[in-house]
């Protein structure tokens, strides 16, 4: 049973994000870095709850992926519940309750950081859950909607609920993406919380990981990974004092970047595997020289022999 108080610390978690961290994905960030913590992209608790088998087959893992943390979302205390059943009946060594989305479909309708909001129904949500499952639950969210003077608050009702780890990204919900990941309420919380802390927002360097690991039990990577896998080894590197070998040319990436779409085709058959994998060969490609040519061909690729052959050829 995984237990968050005793990982070893500090602690390097990839984060969820939907249409992108799937199970091709984790597992390609695994085979990098394999003490990464991955978590899943959001799923709805609500289909979960009316047994959708499109969303059951969003939270489809590798064991390689273990511990696997599967992130829901929602507003209905009794279907968060059935949904951390239907995670933990899949398997998965953790369940994340999501009350950090600031898009405005997911908030409009009392979903995400709107949670925030309401701590009562918050906790509820997170009292029930807990109840449900023997794996541990974990909350996500943000240091508030529009400041951060209820966050010591909140992350008191979280741990007093039953949660055994927040993760906090450093922007309101009003931020959205804007601006600059604020650590310090994060640090705040940590000093009153017993379990453990994890900040998240704007990490894209080892460098930048052990500038902001502060008093935290860890950090988590979003965006930055997209465009680059190889920083979760980067970190695991520089942790254990080990020299960095983040790959700079198209060359040295290829290996990789073959890796990913084969994972992705065996994931979701070439025809959508392929189609899902342009999105991330346009960003591997970033920075290239000729990276505009090069992306033009990548975003209408059909296969995987396509694939190679371009970028074998570039
Ligand atoms: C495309 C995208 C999808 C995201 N999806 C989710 C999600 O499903 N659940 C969630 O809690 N956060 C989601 N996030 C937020 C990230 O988990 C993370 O909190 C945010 O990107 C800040 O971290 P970063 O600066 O390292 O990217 C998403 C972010 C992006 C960019």
């Amino acid at each position: 049973m995984l237990n968050w108080s005793k990982l070893p610390k500090p602690l390097i978690a990839l984060a969820p994000m939907a249409g992108y961290t799937d199970s091709a994905f984790r597992q390609l960030v695994k085979s990098l870095a394999p003490t990464t913590i991955v978590f899943s992209e959001f799923v709805s608790s609500d289909a979960l709850h009316y047994k959708s088998q499109k969303t059951k087959s969003m939270l489809a893992f590798s064991k390689k992926e273990q511990p696997f943390i599967a992130q829901i979302f929602g507003k209905k205390p009794a279907h968060f519940a059935e949904a951390a059943r239907v995670v933990e009946s899949l398997g998965a060594a953790g369940v994340d309750l999501n009350m950090g989305c600031p898009a405005r479909k997911v908030v409009n309708s009392l979903h995400g950081s709107a949670l925030l909001k309401n701590p009562k129904l918050a906790s509820e949500i997170v009292e029930a859950c807990a109840k449900a499952v023997k794996i541990p639950v974990s909350v996500k969210t943000r240091l508030g909607i529009s400041d951060s003077r209820n966050l010591l608050d909140f992350a008191k009702m979280v741990e007093g609920s039953g949660a055994k780890l927040l993760t906090i990204h450093g922007r309101t919900a009003k931020q959205m993406y804007l601006g600059e990941a604020d650590f310090a309420p994060i640090y705040e919380v940590k000093k009153i919380l017993k379990i453990p802390v994890i900040g998240n927002g704007d990490i894209d360097s080892a460098d930048k990981f052990l500038a902001k690991i502060g008093n935290l039990d860890g950090l988590m990577i979003g965006r930055a990974a997209v465009t680059n896998p190889w920083i979760f080894r980067e970190i695991e590197n520089q942790l254990s004092g080990r020299n960095s070998r983040t790959p700079k040319t198209l060359q040295a990436k290829l290996s990789t970047i073959l890796r990913h779409a084969k994972l992705m085709v065996r994931a979701k058959g070439e025809q959508r595997g392929m189609l899902e994998m342009r999105k991330f060969l346009a960003n591997y490609v970033k920075g290239e020289a000729g990276a505009k040519k090069l992306r033009a061909k990548l975003v209408l690729i059909e296969t995987l022999a396509e694939l190679e052959k371009i970028l074998k050829t570039k």
